[in-house]
């Protein structure tokens, strides 16, 4: 048999996959720290981090080995028993998070956290109704479709979709203006990803807790892009010291590994009773034995300050970028290790990921023309700074 090639790989694949994703033409192979290798082997520094799941950069030693390890003892038994791995994440993830988010529940996705996070919401106050935010993201199960500002995603399903509001993202009045009698909960990122890396005004997260307490329905931090470092803190919500009733974590948490969690106050886990929730791979112990990896790694190098001191110095010369280039660069948004250039041009910008691929780097746009920079939060700089001068260039068109 001859070595596979991107083109051989494509010509298998056309029969088989379901064409509901526009593939980029690279067939990725390997991964190691934040470069992978594609099957012709070239390499390519990694800046979108496996989409903000990477965060420990790939195949880091002792989460292979972690893996590694937890796969020769157990991978797989019911939630109906103790393990001890589920039981060491649940009580980190306490710790890691608001001392009010005392219980957690293990699932495999981000869209699972968020389907959980809902239904605990909605068997909180027996409430149906949901507020969320134009742009935001939420996963593409049912409910989490439910919940999205992004009419593209919605709209094709939109029969199968319940109603819910929907107000801009940042503005505190609409959303006192949409929350009623019904409203179980306001569903917020702290700072939206997908939407494309926008940062509510100072007091807005605040301002929503405020809302809630007064009108008794809960807050959802939905953390699974912001969470676990990523934006130089453990959490998003750390930056103004807002406490969530509900939390979802996702992506960096398993570092490549599928897993994520949502997360509740003692009141809101006195809602609920046996028979509420469950999952065939609900609090896996191989999944739980890599997240467990990735907290160690973050806390033992430093992580999450390097998330924002980093993130300060990229900024830094994204903004200097900016200033040099007006007529290129509209702002520059974000925090920590989730960061944006905001082009003008969206053809160009639509352009980049692609032509980025030619010089050996992989860079993500999205919400049209903003470029977001989301490397993993150990990405050296011999790789970052060159991958970066790379983007700037592609920028300039
Ligand atoms: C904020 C947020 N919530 C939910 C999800 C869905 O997570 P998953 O793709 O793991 O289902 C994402 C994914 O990008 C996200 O960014």
């Amino acid at each position: 048999m001859t070595d596979p090639t991107l083109e051989s790989i494509r010509a298998r694949e056309a029969a088989h996959f379901l064409p509901v994703v526009n593939r980029l033409p690279v067939a990725i192979t390997q991964g190691a720290g934040s470069r992978v290798r594609d099957v012709a082997g070239r390499e390519y520094v990694d800046l979108t981090a496996g989409w903000g799941v990477t965060a420990i950069g790939h195949c880091h030693p002792a989460l292979v080995e972690a893996i590694a390890d937890q796969a020769g003892r157990l991978m797989q038994t019911t939630n109906l028993f103790y393990t001890l791995p589920q039981l060491d994440l649940i009580e980190k993830l306490d710790a890691i998070t608001p001392a009010s988010l005392t219980r957690s529940f293990l699932v495999s996705s981000g869209a699972e956290a968020v389907e959980g996070a809902l239904k605990l919401a909605h068997r909180a106050g027996g409430r149906r109704q949901f507020v969320s935010t134009h742009g935001s993201f939420h996963g593409r199960t049912l409910g989490g479709l439910s919940v999205i500002g992004q009419a593209k995603h919605r709209e094709r399903y939109a029969a199968m979709l319940p109603e819910q509001e929907f107000v801009p993202y940042g503005d505190l009045d609409a959303a006192v203006s949409a929350v009623g009698e019904q409203t179980a909960a306001i569903i917020v990122e702290p700072l939206q990803g997908e939407g494309g890396v926008n940062v509510p005004p100072p007091g807005y997260l605040a301002g929503l807790r405020e809302l809630c307490d007064r009108s008794g329905a809960l807050l959802i931090a939905d953390e699974i892009q912001t969470g676990i470092g990523r934006t130089g803190r453990w959490l998003a919500v750390d930056h103004d010291g807002v406490c969530p009733d509900i939390l979802t974590l996702g992506k960096g948490l398993g570092g490549g590994f599928p897993i994520a969690a949502f997360l509740c106050t003692e009141n809101v886990s006195k809602t609920v009773q046996p028979g509420d929730h469950g999952g065939t791979y609900a609090g896996n112990p191989l999944g739980a034995a890599a997240a467990n990896a990735v907290l160690r790694v973050i806390e033992e190098e430093g992580l999450v300050e390097r998330a924002a001191s980093l993130g300060e110095k990229i900024r830094a010369r994204l903004e200097a970028f900016a200033a040099a280039h007006p007529d290129c660069v509209e702002s520059v948004r974000g925090r920590g290790l989730l960061l944006a250039l905001v082009l003008r041009d969206e053809d160009n910008a639509a352009s980049i990921p692609t032509r980025a691929l030619e010089q050996g780097v992989l860079v993500n746009v999205t919400a049209g023309r903003v470029v977001r920079l989301f490397p993993a939060l150990n990405i050296p700089e011999d790789d970052l700074w060159p991958a970066l001068d790379t983007v700037f260039q592609l920028a300039l068109g």
